[in-house]
């Protein structure tokens, strides 16, 4: 049954060789958010990892801009908050940043200084992994709040940029890998 969800969810990803850059392969989710049984089939199998392993998450921490697709609809399932780390210059209020590189360009992530409290139990997702510089950045403001960081999610995982290894000792829970 979970083997025929990731079927399903496989059919909905999307290649594009060189994008955005030439030498880059662009796994796109896009169609998986027009088909309903996709999603579905996603958070089914985001919503049971988490329940099984993490069963006292406080938070679910969403990165801009397509951990926003799966984030909050995991926090709804779960019945916690959903927080999102969003690129530079887009929250008020004081916040937390920290400069990153991924696997086609550099950015700057942000929080909210408020959005996690000291020892609050969080989870952290995404649409994909590639070098994981994106999640150790999030981890990396999580980590200056004094969030203990249960995990990370995400729907694909790119095995050869080895972003699992660079979010150890954090435990990466991916539903596809290419
Ligand atoms: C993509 C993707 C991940 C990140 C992964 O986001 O959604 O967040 O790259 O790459 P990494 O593992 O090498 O860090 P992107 O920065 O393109 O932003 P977007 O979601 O706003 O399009
Ligand atoms: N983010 C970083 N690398 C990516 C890729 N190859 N496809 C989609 N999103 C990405």
């Amino acid at each position: 049954k979970e083997e025929s969800k990731l079927a399903l969810i496989t059919r909905f990803i999307r290649q594009f060789p060189d994008f955005p850059s030439k030498g880059i392969v662009f796994r796109d989710i896009c169609p998986i958010m027009k088909h309903p049984a996709a999603l579905t089939a996603v958070m089914d199998l985001f919503e049971k990892h988490v329940r099984e392993t993490q069963p006292l998450v406080d938070l679910i921490v969403g990165i801009d801009a397509r951990g926003f697709l799966f984030g909050p609809l995991l926090a709804q399932r779960l019945g916690v908050g959903f927080v999102m780390v969003r690129k530079k210059g887009k929250l008020p209020g004081p916040t937390v940043s920290v400069a990153y590189t991924l696997e086609y360009g550099t950015a700057e992530a942000e929080i909210q200084e408020d959005s996690v409290s000291p020892g609050q139990k969080v989870v952290l997702i995404d649409d994909l992994l590639a070098t994981g510089g994106t999640l150790f950045a999030a981890c990396e403001l999580m980590k200056k709040r004094g969030a203990e960081i249960l995990g990370c999610l995400v729907v694909v995982e790119l095995n050869d940029l080895s972003g699992r290894e660079k979010l150890k000792p954090h435990a990466v829970f991916s539903l596809i890998q290419y």
